[in-house]
């Protein structure tokens, strides 16, 4: 049941053996996942050549390949779904090029009017965070009078730590977090400063920290993305403004999630992080890793980050 196929011209070879439901050891590929195989390598082929007549540096396209068989006879393929990760950073333009290529797959063309075919196209988004600046109305001394108006808001939540809190806690030795699905946070510090930790595993930068302060305004925490926070020892006062769309659900909106539930989020968190913080006068985004980090990350508040993770 084992079979060996030979490429003349390079001499590469590959095996096939037959699966376990049909009296094999499944110690290689079945015949039948090959042509599975050889839709997800066309593709991949399709859209390498398109990137490269257009002039683009394409980064590494993964497709999981699932192949599912008849259950009665004639013993066939019934269906092939293609899950296609593009890679980060791609412009919608250059998605929509790529995924018209592929309609051209000559396997495609020869596989669609016999197997039922389904293809998922995941394409990382590139976020940028978002803050929104205080207006000061009038300041006098010892007095700050300021407009901190968020467009659109239809909440409010008031969040206050006394000492160096963390929000959620951790439970145990699991390091949890916040996700809304039907609510978008503007967080904005009052007093003392903050740490946010938010990760999105649909972002081509999927870690970021923000040292927020007053002066940088209502950070805005998007739509499924994960967050917490943590103050120094002098504790922070901080002001969300929320946005709510009418299928927020209070019950669900606020339970907390384990950094352990989810492989994504484990990924997301081991990413070297995007940093925020104010610098001269304007939020800096610092990408980290490079010089440019050490010099503009404020110490005291690398350490203070670095102390909070090792709290988990
Ligand atoms: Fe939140």
């Amino acid at each position: 049941m084992h079979a060996e196929a030979q490429h003349e011209l390079s001499g590469e070879s590959l095996r096939t053996d037959a699966p376990l439901e049909h009296e094999g050891k499944s110690q290689n590929f079945a015949p039948t996942d090959l042509v599975a195989t050889a839709l997800g390598t066309c593709f991949i082929t399709i859209m390498g050549i398109k990137a490269k007549q257009q002039g683009w540096k394409l980064g590494e396209i993964n497709i999981e390949v699932n192949k599912i068989m008849t259950k009665s006879k004639p013993r066939k393929i019934e269906s092939i779904s293609l899950h296609i990760k593009m890679p980060p950073g791609l412009r919608s333009h250059q998605l929509r090029v790529l995924q018209k290529a592929t309609e051209d797959c000559p396997v495609l063309h020869n596989l669609k009017d016999s197997i039922k075919i389904k293809i998922i196209w995941v394409s990382k988004k590139k976020e940028s965070l978002k803050f929104f600046p205080t207006h000061v109305f009038r300041e006098t001394p010892k007095v700050t009078f300021f407009d901190a108006g968020i467009d659109k808001s239809n909440s409010s939540d008031v969040v206050i730590h006394h000492g160096d809190a963390v929000s959620p806690p951790n439970n145990g030795d699991d390091e949890m977090y916040y996700v809304h699905h039907h609510q978008i946070d503007h967080n904005l510090v009052l007093e003392g400063s903050r740490t946010f930790t938010l990760l999105n595993p649909e972002w081509d930068e999927p870690h970021h920290v923000i040292f927020l302060n007053p002066s940088m305004g209502s950070l805005q925490i998007p739509i499924n993305t994960y967050h917490r926070s943590i103050s120094g020892t002098k504790g922070s006062m901080v002001l969300n403004q929320a946005i709510r769309d009418e299928e927020f659900d209070k019950q669900k909106e606020f339970k907390p999630i384990s950094l352990r539930s989810s492989i994504d989020l484990k990924i997301a968190k081991s990413a070297d992080p995007v940093y925020w913080l104010w610098d001269e006068g304007k939020v800096k985004r610092v990408k980290s890793g490079g010089k440019h980090v050490q010099r503009k990350c404020p110490n005291k508040l690398k350490k203070n980050y670095i102390h909070s993770n090792s709290l988990n």
